[in-house]
């Protein structure tokens, strides 16, 4: 099938080289010791090119990712990650952790009512009593107030030039914004520029939205704060880390 991020994650690592997967890793990790201390396996929805896994791995943790991206997977895999394709709205796999992650916001990825309720009851079934899901997501207030803009970000490395345009259109009574992405990928010494778009329809979502869902599914909310400040979130706040714990 053909998902958003499987020409995107060629030129991914690229296009995020400056992101700080080191400080985000330990920021998760010190929301599992804070909440759950004996915490030692994850499961990580969405694990991308496997970034935040392997640092968690370098911390202790014992780690498994679900990616939907094939090329991404690969990626991970090559790198040491112990992951496998999967689609976190539907997957059957024998085994409980501890936490489940999901970083990066890839449960604003999962737009519709259904298919997120079966996300958190899928989080449910592999976690053991008392286990944290925690995901980070976009915050509803920040986008009305900040509201989406075009951005054009230019990325290199030593063989070629990436210029990514991301054009957004919001979908108001959908709690969705389209993120339209042009990127433009040229070899160094060409002036040949390849073309190709992606489509990435982002949701976002309030504190009262995730706690019904998390109420329906079987968890109660500890805590929901900015994205590693641990700050009470506001209008201003585009990401928000929202940490679960399963009941019973
Ligand atoms: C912004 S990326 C984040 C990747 C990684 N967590 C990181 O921080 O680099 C979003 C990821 O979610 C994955 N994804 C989106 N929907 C998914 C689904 N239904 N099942 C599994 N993975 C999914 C995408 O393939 C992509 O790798």
């Amino acid at each position: 099938m053909d998902y958003n991020f499987n020409l995107y994650s060629k030129y991914y690592d690229l296009l995020y080289g400056n992101k700080d997967y080191n400080e985000e890793a330990n920021y998760v990790s010190d929301c599992i010791q804070k909440y759950s201390a004996e915490a030692k396996t994850i499961l990580e929805f969405g694990s991308g090119t496997g970034m935040h896994g392997l640092i968690l791995q370098k911390l202790g943790y014992d780690i498994y990712g679900l990616e939907r991206s094939e090329q991404m997977v690969m990626e991970a895999q090559l790198r040491g990650l112990k992951c496998e394709q999967a689609d976190i709205i539907d997957f059957e796999m024998d085994r409980k952790f501890d936490v489940v992650i999901s970083l990066f916001h890839v449960i604003s990825y999962i737009i519709e009512n259904a298919s997120l309720e079966m996300v958190f009851r899928n989080a449910s079934k592999n976690l053991n009593s008392g286990g944290l899901f925690i995901f980070d997501v976009w915050y509803s207030p920040a986008v009305y107030h900040l509201k989406p803009e075009t951005r054009i970000k230019k990325v290199e490395n030593k063989d070629i030039s990436v210029v990514r345009i991301a054009e957004p259109e919001m979908h108001t009574n959908k709690n969705v914004v389209d993120v339209n992405y042009t990127i433009l990928v040229s070899e160094k010494n060409s002036d040949k520029w390849n073309e190709f778009q992606e489509k990435h329809p982002m949701r976002h979502f309030s504190i009262p939205e995730i706690e019904l869902l998390a109420k329906l599914t079987g968890f109660e909310m500890l805590k929901a704060e900015e994205f590693l400040t641990g700050l009470e979130p506001s209008e201003n706040t585009w990401g928000v880390n929202f940490i679960l714990k399963k009941i019973g």
